[in-house]
């Protein structure tokens, strides 16, 4: 791979271990993918934090990362923990597990990554502009950014968001040329897509069809940016979808449009949500119901506080969002509302990545075929519903 004067140097060590270490693992994977050079990012988005997911030796590598001086030079933000960092308690979160999401945190920040904790880091000022190079992790978080932000990205890891983070460059490959971001098959909506709910079976479907291949959707109506985050998790779930183009919607669609001829397209109908919904549902006991996967909007806070406003939801009904969201929440009265009427507010932490076997929880309900997947893989019942019945059910 070329690597100009200065990589050189980086690779020699002249910046520290830490870079040149991080410089070596970009290169070895640019290598496998055929990358003849890196490119600068313009920031970072870091998953691999929860410590349930991380364990013990994760933690450790992390604290190594920390002590042979990694240090973030690009702008770098943090997918959720395993827990709300102030209400962990309250959560039912066992000490030892905080003790270690603790330390989890203490090490990105002394990298100087921005403890965000949540998965939709664009909600929260973090957006980049359309044709930027950036490196980031996460499903839904990359699905949205290539797609309804138009930057670039690979699905990228943990380790090397933060090898990007610590360098500044990332491999040039996959989505980040031209050429991999033309569609490979048209999908025809011919749904419903009266809710939220329906864009996100409608990504979880497109997903298991086309596995990683670039989708190029026609009839997707008019999606308002909550329904494309779900859409975008449900594609990068069920399948490896890193981008979507939408015509008249996306900011490449017009471009992606000049491709379209002799490639193949595939319908979808309500039959094949309801097929899928069917494969992922069952019937839980005692279940607990969740908002916010993707991480909710201020939009979405305000209209679950207008649909609980006065209700007794006796501590069923569950929220998830980023810190940056909670804090403008606060101040609108939102969280004060939820909480009034016997729902939770959780920030930094979700459904699938805090340690819900250990809280307690027996069953699930939320409306996001993302969620619902990985609760059943994580063996609970589980129910898929519009937020209207999620709060129907909670209060009963
Ligand atoms: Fe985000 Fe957690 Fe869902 S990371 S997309 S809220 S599984």
């Amino acid at each position: 791979m070329y690597l100009t004067r200065k990589q050189e140097r980086m690779m020699d060590g002249e910046e520290g271990i830490a870079v040149r270490k991080s410089l070596e693992l970009l290169v070895a994977l640019g290598s496998v993918f055929g990358a003849e050079k890196l490119v600068p990012v313009e920031s970072a988005h870091i998953s691999g934090v929860s410590y349930k997911n991380l364990g013990e030796a994760g933690t450790e590598w992390l604290e190594e990362q920390a002590a042979m001086g990694a240090k973030c030079r690009i702008r770098a933000t943090l997918n959720p923990a395993g827990m709300d960092m102030e209400k962990w308690e309250e959560m039912g979160v066992p000490e030892e597990f905080a003790i270690g999401q603790k330390r989890v945190l203490d090490a990105f920040v002394s990298m100087g990554v921005e403890p965000t904790c949540t998965c939709t880091p664009y909600l929260i000022g973090h957006v980049p502009r359309r044709g930027t190079q950036v490196a980031w992790a996460e499903s839904n978080a990359v699905c949205f950014v290539n797609s309804v932000l138009g930057a670039r990205t690979n699905r990228e890891s943990g380790p090397t968001t933060l090898a990007s983070a610590v360098t500044g460059v990332a491999a040039l490959y996959g989505y980040r040329l031209p050429e991999n971001r033309k569609p490979a098959k048209i999908i025809q909506v011919e749904a419903d897509l009266d809710s939220r709910l329906d864009y996100s079976g409608l990504g979880y479907v497109t997903g298991k069809l086309l596995g990683s291949a670039v989708p190029f959707f026609r009839g997707l109506g008019l999606p308002d940016m909550e329904s494309m985050k779900t859409m975008g998790a449900a594609c990068a779930t069920s399948g490896g979808i890193a981008l979507w183009h939408g015509m008249g919607i996306t900011p490449e669609a017009e471009w992606a449009a000049g491709y379209l001829d002799g490639i193949e397209t595939i319908t979808i109908t309500n039959k094949d949500i309801e097929e899928a919904k069917a494969k992922i549902v069952s019937d839980p006991d005692n279940p607990t119901y969740c908002i916010g996967c993707p991480h909710c909007s201020l939009k979405e806070m305000e209209e679950t506080a207008n649909m609980v406003r006065g209700k007794s939801l006796d501590g069923k009904l569950w929220v998830f969002t980023s810190r940056g969201v909670y804090e403008q929440a606060e101040k609108a009265g939102l969280v004060k509302v939820i909480e009034d009427a016997g729902g939770r507010v959780y920030r930094d932490t979700c459904m699938v990545v805090a340690p819900l076997h250990e809280m307690g929880w027996q069953g699930v309900g939320t409306n996001s075929f993302k969620g619902g997947h990985y609760s059943t893989a994580h063996g609970f019942g589980t129910k898929l519903q519009t937020v209207d019945d999620l709060v129907k059910e909670a209060e009963k």
